[in-house]
């Protein structure tokens, strides 16, 4: 992705749709369970989504960007017959006076024109510092949230970031793209790229030297600065050349949040566009390899024998914050990404093998027909399961 970007806007790269999709599935995931909970406060049932980044809506060649999408996912949601969310506000910020115009130009066309809609939109012309107190207030009397913040490059300020979010409840989620790569040429540097990573992220330059411990920095950062979130998880992303996708780790995409839905929705996704991208022509001349070590089952035995008797939501907190990186998933797919689907399928292992025993009524944890495990989906669910490592 370009520093700044003179033809950023003309058409996406793949790498980019990529980022988009996990976007757009998180946010209707995280919608959809507001959706289905009414009345939370005084405020009704709210939800706000803010864009720090919006750039210009779409692309030249029509392809949405992360404002229209969320807005069609916004409205969406408002229809769906099971919807209980009274009012969903946009707060779309973008700092290019002539982004902006696009911006408004683009979106006119999804814009509901009914007075009484219940979707509204605001987009605010300037750095997105500038908007917090605006922000703040708007989060202040809305029960649920979404902030995405999806800068070129290190744009991000963290300490803005930290100021203007950290006193926000959980039951607002924060998704943020890092430009792994452009981070890391700045090792090596002075004390000017010192401060830019610094800034950028949270961490010092050392700890670029070794791509995972990169990642996993930036993700403590992450969960540090937002401490009062259950999940800090990265997946990432590959960038593309020419068209062609990549096997690389070069993007990183952290989301913070509190829900044990949103992060396996999150985590679903991610999957699929791997499988996807296996199935496709480009890449189909590499198979997944037979993980013969099982990542996966090896970090849960490693969980378990440290800290058995443990909850399956402990559990799974620490598979989910652990990095997960593109590169890996593309060779091993399902023994490296800790969703409900793959850690139940390791878990069955280990229970058929007489290694574990878990404490869970039969519907909770098992399917009744099958015998086999059913996927654990909320953070109640996850509480109630205990496991025991007797290996
Ligand atoms: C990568 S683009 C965003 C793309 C957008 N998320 C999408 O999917 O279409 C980043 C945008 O952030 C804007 N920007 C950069 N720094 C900013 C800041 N401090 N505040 C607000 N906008 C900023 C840039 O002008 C650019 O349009």
């Amino acid at each position: 992705m370009p520093n700044n970007s003179s033809n950023f806007f003309d058409q996406p790269r793949n790498h980019s749709l990529i980022k988009l999709r996990v976007f757009e599935d998180t946010l209707k995931l995280a919608l959809a369970i507001a959706g289905r909970i009414s009345g939370l406060s005084e405020f009704g049932n709210s939800f706000c989504y803010i864009d720090l980044f919006a750039g210009q809506g779409k692309y030249s060649d029509g392809t949405l960007g992360s404002p229209i999408i969320a807005l069609e996912t916004c409205n969406r949601q408002i229809e769906n017959s099971n919807n209980k969310l009274t009012k969903i506000d946009l707060i779309l910020v973008e700092k290019d006076e002539s982004n902006t115009i696009k911006l408004k130009e683009n979106i006119s066309d999804y814009i509901e024109s009914d007075v009484n809609s219940k979707v509204s939109v605001e987009i605010i012309s300037d750095e997105w510092e500038l908007a917090i107190p605006k922000i703040k207030k708007k989060l202040s009397v809305s029960d649920w949230g979404f902030v995405f913040a999806d800068p070129f490059s290190t744009e991000l300020n963290i300490s803005h970031f930290e100021n203007a979010f950290k006193l926000f409840s959980d039951l607002k989620d924060y998704l943020i793209l890092f430009n792994f790569q452009a981070l890391r040429r700045l090792m090596g540097g002075d004390k000017v790229c010192q401060n830019i990573i610094e800034k950028c992220c949270g961490i010092n330059i050392e700890d670029l030297d070794h791509s995972e411990k990169g990642f996993r920095k930036i993700q403590e950062s992450i969960r540090n600065k937002l401490n009062f979130k259950k999940y800090a998880t990265g997946v990432a992303i590959t960038s593309s050349r020419k068209e062609k996708l990549l096997i690389s780790d070069f993007f990183f995409l952290v989301l913070a949040t509190s829900s044990f839905a949103v992060i396996n929705g999150f985590l679903d996704t991610y999957e699929k566009i791997i499988i996807e991208i296996k199935q496709s022509q480009t890449q189909r001349s590499l198979p997944f390899e037979p993980d013969e070590s099982n990542e996966l089952l090896q970090k849960i035995i490693t969980v378990l024998k440290e800290q058995s008797p443990i909850s399956y939501e402990e559990m799974a907190m620490q598979l989910h914050n652990s990095f997960i990186s593109w590169k890996r998933a593309l060779q091993f797919l399902r023994y490296t990404i800790p969703n409900s689907k793959n850690i139940n399928d390791a878990l069955y292992r280990l229970y058929s093998e007489g290694k574990v025993r878990i404490s869970a009524s039969e519907n909770l944890f098992y399917r009744r027909t099958k015998g086999k495990l059913k996927i654990v989906k909320t953070n109640s669910a996850a509480r109630k399961i205990q496991i025991r490592y007797t290996g």
